[in-house]
C-alpha cells in the first residue's frame, strides 16, 4: 500500500479466524481515503491486518489504539506496524464492547463486520454482524459518544441493507447525529444497490434462511448498499450522498470485490472457508498445524 507492506491472510484461508485480506473496496479504499489525522489520537476498531492503523500514522496521527477480538489479527497488526517502522504498543486484543479509554479519540475508523447472516450461521468472524448485518454498526454508534471527542471524525466503510433509495446505515447515522452540527458524507461505492435476494441465495440451503428472508422483507430491506462514510464537524448540519469517483487502481494480486457478483463470490468463499475446520492454536504459531491449515 503506497510504500508500506501489509502482510495478511489470503482470501481462501481455511478457518473462521481469517484476517481480512486487503479488499479493494473496503480495506484499501478506506485506508487510502482516510482524512488528515495530524496531531490526533486515532481509534481503529476491528484492526485486522492493521491497514487502517498504518494509514492513520501516515496521515500524521500522534497515536493509534487498534483493537481486534481475533488474536491472529492483533499479531498480524503488530507485525505489520513493526515491518513499516511504526509503534506497536497501541494494538490491543479485546472485544470492542469492553474497550475503555482514559481520553477521547479525535478520529475513529472502522471497516466493521457487516455481513447479514441467518441465525446460528458459521461465518468469518471478520464479517458476520447479525441478521441485518448492522449489529456492529449499532455498537459503534452506541459507544462513539463515550470514546470519540465531541466534534471528532467518524470514518466507516460498510455494506448495509435498506430499501432501494436509502440504506439503513444512513438512517441510523442521521438519527444518531441529529442534534450535532456535522457533515455526513456518504459515497456509494458500486454504481447501484444490489437486490437482496441474490445475497440471500448464498445462505438459501440453511433451515433458518426462510425466516431470515421474511424478517428482512418485513423490515423493508430489499437491497444492499455499499458505502464509504465520513462524519465530521461542520458549521451547519449537512448530509451529502454522492457516487464515488473511483480512481484507485487495484493493488497487486489482491482479491477484492470490484462489483456485486464479485462480492457475492467473496461471501460464498468466506462461508465455505469458515465451515472448514483448521486446528490451529490461537496466534500465529504454526507449530501445531495439523495439516489442513494453509501454510504462510
Ligand atoms: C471487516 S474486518 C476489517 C479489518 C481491517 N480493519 C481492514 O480494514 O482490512 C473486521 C474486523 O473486526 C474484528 N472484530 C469483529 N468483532 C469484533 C469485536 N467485538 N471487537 C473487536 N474487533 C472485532 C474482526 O476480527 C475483523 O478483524
Amino acid at each position: 500500500m503506497g510504500t508500506d507492506f501489509i502482510f495478511t491472510d489470503r482470501a481462501d484461508y481455511v478457518g473462521e479466524d481469517r484476517v481480512l485480506y486487503l479488499s479493494d473496496n473496503e480495506s484499501l479504499l478506506r485506508a487510502q481515503t482516510l482524512p488528515d489525522c495530524r496531531e490526533g489520537r486515532v481509534l481503529d476498531v476491528g484492526t485486522g491486518s492493521g491497514v487502517q492503523t498504518v494509514a492513520a500514522f501516515r496521515r500524521g496521527a500522534t497515536s493509534v489504539v487498534s483493537v481486534d477480538i481475533n488474536p491472529r489479527a492483533t499479531d498480524m497488526a503488530r507485525f505489520n506496524l513493526a515491518l513499516n517502522g511504526l509503534p506497536t504498543d497501541g494494538v490491543v486484543l479485546t472485544d470492542f464492547a469492553e474497550l475503555e479509554s482514559d481520553a477521547p479519540f479525535d478520529l475513529m475508523v472502522s471497516n466493521p463486520p457487516f455481513v447479514p447472516v441467518p441465525p446460528d450461521t458459521q461465518f468469518m468472524r471478520s464479517g458476520a454482524s447479525g441478521q441485518d448485518g448492522l449489529d456492529f454498526i449499532r455498537l459503534l454508534l452506541e459507544r462513539r459518544t463515550a470514546l470519540l471527542a465531541k466534534g471528532g471524525t467518524f470514518c466507516l466503510v460498510s455494506i448495509s441493507v435498506g430499501p432501494f433509495a436509502f440504506s439503513e446505515l444512513e438512517r441510523l447515522l442521521v438519527a444518531d447525529y441529529h442534534q450535532e452540527s456535522v457533515r455526513i458524507d456518504v459515497q456509494t461505492i458500486f454504481p447501484a444497490p444490489a437486490p437482496i435476494e441474490d445475497f440471500i441465495d448464498v445462505f438459501g440451503d440453511l433451515s433458518t434462511a426462510n425466516d431470515w428472508r421474511k424478517s428482512l422483507r418485513a423490515a423493508g430491506f430489499t437491497h444492499l448498499h455499499n458505502l464509504l462514510v465520513t462524519v465530521s464537524k461542520a458549521p451547519l448540519s449537512e448530509f451529502r450522498r454522492t457516487a464515488l469517483a473511483r480512481t484507485l487502481p487495484p493493488v497487486g494480486e489482491n482479491k477484492g470485490s470490484v462489483d456485486w457478483p464479485d462480492y457475492l463470490d467473496e461471501v460464498r468463499l468466506a462461508r465455505a472457508s469458515a465451515q472448514q475446520t483448521c486446528s490451529l492454536s490461537p496466534g500465529l504459531d504454526r507449530a501445531s498445524n495439523t495439516g489442513n491449515c494453509p501454510q504462510p
